[in-house]
C-alpha cells in the first residue's frame, strides 16, 4: 500500500473527531455518531483505494453509511477496511475520557471480519510481546508481563471494562496486585496505549466488542505490540455466524496474525474527548480548532503524533457538526 496511506487516513479520522466534538457532554451519542459517520464516509472520497467496509456501522439494513461491504474510496488498490468514526459514543454524550475517531486499511483479505458480537482480549505493548496467553490464569499473565517488562506486578496498571461480567476478572487482578483502571466504555484506545509506556497503561484486559478488537489489533500490529481475542458467541445464531466466517471453532484463541494478517497494514486514529495517549479536540475561538492523531505503518514501524489546527469555516463538513441547535 502506498507509504503516504497513514497520512491521509489521518485527515478521515480528523474529520470524524471535528465532526462529532462539539457535541461533547450533550447527551445525544446518536447525533454524535452520525455526524462522524457522514464525515468520515465523505473523507474516504478522497483516498486512493478501493476498499470494502469489513469493521463498520453495522449491515445494511441497520447502517445507510459504512455498513459491511460498502466500497469506499477513489478507486486503487484493493484493501479491506475496518472504521469505527465514533469509538465510545457515549464517552462523547458525557464528556469522558477515551473516545476516538479510528480506521485501519489492509490488503483484501488481511482483516477478521469479526462480527458484531463480543470478544474476549488481552493486549500488551513491544516489552511483552510473546508472553501473554488467554487460555492461563490471570495472575500467570500478569506475572509474564510484569517479568517481560522489568518491573512488579503492583506496578502494573491494568485498563479493564467496567462491567459486571468482569467481576472475577478484576478479583483475579486485585489478587495478584495489579493496579486497575476501571473505564465505563472504549477499549480500543487503552489497547493501543499499552504501547507506549508514557500512557501509564500496561494492560488492556476484558470482554468488549469484537469489531473493536480488529482495530486494535491492527495498532498493535505496527507497534510490535501483541494481542490475543477469544470471540464469545452468546447464543447458536452468533455460534454459526462464526463458523459461517471460516472459523471452524469459534471459541479458539485468535492470535495478533489471526486478527490481522500480515505485515502491510496502516492504522490511524484521532482523539476526540482527552485520553490516556492522545487529546481530544480544542477549539480555541475565531473558528479555530486542534486535533491529536496517530498515524501508524507496520511495514516500516513508523509512528507518527500529528497535531493539527483547523479552520472550521472552511471545511463544510465539519461546519456542519459544528453548527449546534441551541
Ligand atoms: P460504542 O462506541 O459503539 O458505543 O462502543 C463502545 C464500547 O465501549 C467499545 O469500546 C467496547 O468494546 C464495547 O462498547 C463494550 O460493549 P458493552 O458496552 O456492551 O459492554
Amino acid at each position: 500500500m502506498e507509504r503516504e496511506l497513514a497520512v491521509e487516513l489521518v485527515r478521515v479520522t480528523e474529520a470524524a473527531a471535528l465532526a462529532c466534538a462539539r457535541w461533547m457532554g450533550r447527551g445525544d451519542k446518536h447525533m454524535a455518531d452520525q455526524l462522524a459517520v457522514d464525515a468520515m464516509r465523505a473523507g474516504f472520497d478522497t483516498v486512493q483505494f478501493d476498499g470494502i467496509v469489513v469493521i463498520g456501522e453495522g449491515e445494511l439494513d441497520e447502517a445507510p453509511m459504512l455498513y459491511i461491504g460498502e466500497h469506499v474510496g477513489a478507486g486503487g488498490e484493493p484493501v479491506d477496511i475496518a472504521v469505527d468514526p465514533l469509538e465510545g459514543t457515549n464517552l462523547v454524550a458525557k464528556g469522558l475520557n477515551g473516545s476516538i475517531a479510528v480506521v485501519a486499511v489492509a490488503p483484501r483479505g488481511s482483516l477478521l471480519h469479526a462480527p458484531d458480537m463480543y470478544m474476549e482480549k488481552i493486549a500488551v505493548g513491544p516489552e511483552a510481546k510473546g508472553r501473554i496467553d488467554l487460555t492461563l490464569p490471570i495472575g500467570e499473565n500478569l506475572r509474564a508481563v510484569a517479568d517481560a517488562k522489568g518491573k512488579d506486578v503492583s506496578d502494573l496498571t491494568v485498563v479493564i471494562l467496567d462491567r459486571d461480567r468482569h467481576r472475577a476478572m478484576i478479583q483475579a487482578c486485585r489478587d495478584a496486585g495489579a493496579r486497575i483502571k476501571l473505564i465505563s466504555d472504549g477499549d480500543v484506545a487503552p489497547a493501543v496505549a499499552a504501547a507506549f509506556p508514557e500512557s501509564g497503561v500496561d494492560v488492556l484486559m476484558g470482554i468488549g466488542g469484537a469489531p473493536e478488537g480488529v482495530l486494535a489489533a491492527a495498532a498493535l500490529k505496527c507497534l510490535g505490540g501483541d494481542m490475543q481475542g477469544r470471540l464469545k458467541p452468546e447464543n447458536e445464531q452468533e455460534f454459526l455466524r462464526c463458523q459461517s466466517m471460516g472459523l471452524a471453532d469459534p471459541t479458539a484463541v485468535l492470535t495478533l496474525e489471526d486478527l490481522v494478517k500480515g505485515d502491510d497494514v496502516v492504522f490511524a486514529a484521532t482523539g476526540i474527548t482527552d485520553g490516556d495517549l492522545l487529546r481530544g479536540v480544542r477549539y480555541s475561538g475565531n473558528s479555530m480548532a486542534s486535533t491529536h492523531s496517530i498515524a501508524l505503518r507496520c511495514k516500516t514501524g513508523t509512528v507518527r503524533f500529528i497535531e493539527a489546527q483547523h479552520r472550521l469555516e472552511r471545511k463544510p463538513v465539519w461546519a456542519k457538526g459544528n453548527r449546534l441547535n441551541v
